[in-house]
């Protein structure tokens, strides 16, 4: 057991995280899949983490700290209920995306890559999720909304606050 920074996640996190810095320890490169790995474990990247990941590895902690933050879709905060993704591909962001993101944040008063106060949605913005056609494009969890404006905003974050009750 170590410090107590360390206790609101299980040995077993770690056990696993530390099995994904093994296949990497050593390898060029390896910095950006396990911090991948690592927020698929823990659902997103604390500092406790960050550390862990940079002794493991052997590099310094601003480099982990600097890929973390230059990257979108690394998040420090825990995420919440419903992750909502706005692309920023060229095909959505030449349709609006921008606009989306806008309105994104002005609905849920957060600001890309924070969580709302009551810890139902995060804001992140991806790469081309594949649906190019339906440009601009936003994901909530697995669900994709296309052609979106601004004003259409509204009604779809409703949709998850209904299906909350
Ligand atoms: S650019 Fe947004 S789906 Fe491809």
């Amino acid at each position: 057991m170590t410090e107590t920074c360390c206790q609101r996640f299980s040995e077993e996190q770690y056990h696993k995280l530390d099995e994904v810095i093994a296949q990497y320890q050593g390898k060029p490169g390896g910095l950006i899949p396990v911090l991948h790995q690592a927020q698929l474990i823990f659902g997103y990247l604390p500092k406790e983490v960050q550390i862990r990941v940079a002794e493991g590895l052997n590099v310094p902690l601003s480099e982990v700290y600097g890929v973390v933050t230059f990257y979108s879709f690394f998040s420090q905060q825990p995420r919440g209920k419903h992750t909502i993704g706005v692309c920023l591909g060229t095909a959505c962001y030449v349709k609006g995306a921008a606009d989306i993101v806008e309105a994104l944040e002005k609905e849920l008063d957060v600001k890309v890559g924070e969580t709302t106060a009551n810890g139902d949605f995060t804001l992140m913005v991806t790469r081309c999720v594949g649906a190019c056609g339906l440009a601009p494009v936003l994901t909530v969890g697995e669900d994709v909304y296309g052609r979106l404006t601004a004003d259409k905003i509204p009604e779809v974050i409703k949709h998850y606050q209904k299906t909350e009750e």
